[in-house]
């Protein structure tokens, strides 16, 4: 049986992987700080340990004892608007905690280590579909620090033989019947349009139907959480290190998306035109043949319905999302 560590297992796509894992076999330790993760999201087959990756000695010690084979790595800030008025916050934590991880890695043995990166590495794009080697020039500091940090691991496998993955998520989205979405506050698009339905909000605030686009809004790529976990189990048997986008490759505009979740719910979405949100890139899409090819990577949920759908009945299931 593998052991893998999962940092930020109490978080929103750490806690679908840590469940797909467990449905597999794997022995699953989760690491997690609990500031943005919640602990009820921790699958009960997991082990817990609660814990700050800026405590170095402490991640040193649970990596020597630990005997994993493996790391996932998911822990970190990943709210852009933040990552601009905090840069500190960001690199502190995404960079400089994660190599205190990457060093207990190395320090324990641990064989591979699977990063969760972003499409926002590649800031607004030159062209999409987004293939792996195409230009990576942040425009915020949360993707500057998970640039920095693929980067950081890409020398830790040449100087430590340390295997590594880097998943570059676009948009994650979706639930598994356990885990779904619960940030507090809530910025992303598909939960905010599912509070809206149910009353919870009184309206979305869409960002921007000025875009270069068929239909004026941001095209964005929405992938399922359990598609990205499925990457991940894929990425332990890979033979050597590398990066992959993770995405369908079907754009969606936030309207595509609204008319989406109003056939899955049965009920309209209330909106209101806001201006743009800073930062927004017009069109993010991920061309993924890479982790096809190299990986077998076969995501499950090609449609935005199943996607929206898996949300929505985990909305339902949690209307408050988890316990406190
Ligand atoms: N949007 C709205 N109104 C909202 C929320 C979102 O119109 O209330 C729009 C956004 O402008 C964007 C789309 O819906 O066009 C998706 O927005 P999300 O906030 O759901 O997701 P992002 O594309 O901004 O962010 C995601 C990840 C980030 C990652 C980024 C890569 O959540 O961590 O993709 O650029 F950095």
């Amino acid at each position: 049986m593998k052991k893998v560590l999962v940092t930020g297992g109490a978080g929103y796509i750490g806690s679908a992987c840590s469940e797909y894992l467990l449905d597999r076999g794997y022995d699953v330790t989760v690491f997690d700080a609990l500031i943005t993760g919640h602990r009820d999201a921790v699958d009960p087959r997991a082990k817990l340990v609660e814990g700050n990756l800026a405590d170095r000695p402490l991640i040193i010690d649970v990596c020597r004892r630990g005997q994993f084979d493996a790391v996932m790595h998911f822990a970190a800030f990943s709210l852009v608007g933040e990552s601009m008025k905090n840069p500190s916050k960001y690199f502190g934590n995404n960079l400089a905690n994660a190599i205190n991880l990457a060093d207990a890695a190395v320090e324990g043995g641990v064989k591979t280590f699977v990063f969760s990166s972003t499409a926002a590495t590649f800031g607004q794009p030159e062209k999409v579909p987004i293939s792996e080697n195409d230009r990576q020039i942040p425009i915020n500091p949360y993707g500057e620090s998970k640039l920095c940090f693929e980067k950081v691991l890409s020398w830790y496998s040449r100087i430590y033989g340390m295997k590594y993955a880097a998943l570059r998520y676009f948009n994650a989205a979706g639930a598994t019947v356990l885990h779904g979405e619960d940030h507090r506050p809530e910025s992303h698009l598909i939960p905010i349009i599912l509070e809206t339905v149910r009353g919870k909000r009184e309206k979305l605030m869409l960002f921007g139907d000025d875009y270069d686009t068929p239909d004026g809004s941001c095209i964005r790529d929405y992938i399922h959480i359990l598609d990205l976990a499925q990457a991940h189990e894929l990425a332990l048997a890979a033979p050597e290190s590398g990066h992959y986008n993770l995405g369908t490759g079907n754009g969606l505009s936030v309207f595509e998306i609204i008319r989406a979740a109003e056939e899955v719910t049965g009920k309209k979405v209330n909106f209101e035109i806001a201006p743009r949100r800073p930062g927004d890139p017009a069109r993010l899409i991920a061309c993924s043949d890479k982790a096809r090819s190299a990986l077998g990577w076969k995501p499950k949920y090609e449609s935005a319905l199943d996607i929206i759908e898996s949300a929505w009945k985990w909305q339902l299931k949690f209307p408050e999302g988890y316990a406190k």
